[in-house]
C-alpha cells in the first residue's frame, strides 16, 4: 500500500509574511489527514519560519534543491546536511526548471540525490519530457535515461528515500495537463524501469507523483490511476483553498 503524497512546490514565490499566511490558512483545512503525506517546499529564506509555523501539524518540510557537497568553498550553495539541520525532511531534486534554466544534467541530479539520501532526506526526484521530445516519439527514451541516470549507483535500500515525480515539461504552468491515460502510461513505464534497475518489490513500493497543472478539478481522475500516487503541485499550492482541496481529494 503506497501512501499518497501531495507536495506543494512554491518555486520563487512567497516572502515570509506571505508564506506564514499561506500555511496558517492551510493547516485548519487539512487537519487530521494522516492518510496523506503533505509536503510544502518554500524558498530557502523562509524554510525556518515555515518550520516553526507548521510544527506539530504533520506537514513535512522540503527544500526545492540542494548541492551534493556537505560543506566547502561553494558560494551560494546549500547542502543536504544543512537542510536537515533546519528541519527539512524532503528535498526536490532535478526539477525541469533546474534542468532547463540552470543546466542541471542527469549526472548532477544523481550526485544531489545520493548526497540527499545520504543525509537522511527523502528526495522528490523529478523527470519528464519536453513537448518536442514527446512529439518526436522520444518520451520513453527520455524517461528511461533520466531514471537510470538519476538513480545510478543506488541500491534498493536507498529507494525507501526516493519519491519519483513525473512532470511532463509541456504541462508545467501551462494549464495543459497530461491526460489520465498519458500520465498512467508514463507512470507504469517509470515503474517498470525502477523494477529493471532494482527489483519488483522496490518498484511496487516507490511512490510516483504526477506534476504539471494539477488542480482541484483534475486531481480526482489522475489519482484514480493505478500507478499515480499523488501530485507535485506548483500554481495550485500557492493558495490554501486549492492546495487543501488537492490534499482532501488524495
Ligand atoms: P504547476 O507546476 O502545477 O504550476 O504546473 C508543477 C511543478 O512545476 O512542480
Amino acid at each position: 500500500m503506497r501512501k499518497p503524497v501531495i507536495a506543494g512546490n512554491w518555486k520563487l514565490y512567497k516572502t515570509a509574511p506571505e508564506a506564514l499566511e499561506l500555511v496558517s490558512g492551510l493547516m485548519p483545512l487539512i487537519s487530521g489527514r494522516s492518510n496523506v503525506e503533505v509536503v510544502v517546499a518554500p524558498v530557502f529564506t523562509v524554510i525556518d519560519r515555515v518550520r516553526a509555523a507548521i510544527a506539530g501539524s504533520g506537514i513535512f518540510l522540503a527544500a526545492q534543491d540542494c548541492f551534493w557537497e556537505e560543506e566547502g568553498a561553494f558560494t551560494g550553495e546549500v547542502s543536504p546536511k544543512m537542510l536537515a539541520d533546519v528541519g527539512c525532511s524532503h528535498v526536490i531534486v532535478g526539477h525541469s526548471e533546474r534542468r532547463q534554466f540552470f543546466a542541471e544534467s542527469d549526472a548532477a541530479v544523481n550526485k544531489k540525490i545520493r548526497a540527499a539520501v545520504g543525509a537522511g532526506l527523502t528526495v522528490i526526484f523529478c523527470i519528464g519530457e519536453t513537448l518536442e521530445e514527446r512529439e518526436s516519439g522520444n518520451t520513453f527514451n527520455v524517461l528511461s535515461g533520466q531514471v537510470s541516470g538519476g538513480l545510478e549507483g543506488m541500491v534498493p535500500a536507498d529507494m525507501e528515500k526516493v519519491i519519483v515525480a513525473y512532470e511532463p515539461v509541456w504541462a508545467i504552468g501551462t494549464g495543459r495537463t497530461a491526460s489520465e491515460t498519458q500520465a498512467q502510461e508514463a507512470h507504469a513505464f517509470i515503474r517498470s524501469q525502477v523494477s529493471k534497475l532494482f527489483n519488483a518489490e522496490v518498484a511496487q513500493s516507490v511512490r510516483i507523483l504526477y506534476g504539471g497543472s494539477v488542480k482541484p478539478e483534475n486531481i480526482g481522475g489522475l489519482i484514480a490511476q493505478p500507478d499515480i500516487d499523488g501530485a507535485l503541485v506548483g500554481g495550485a499550492s500557492l493558495k490554501p483553498d486549492s492546495f487543501a482541496a488537492l490534499v482532501n481529494a488524495a
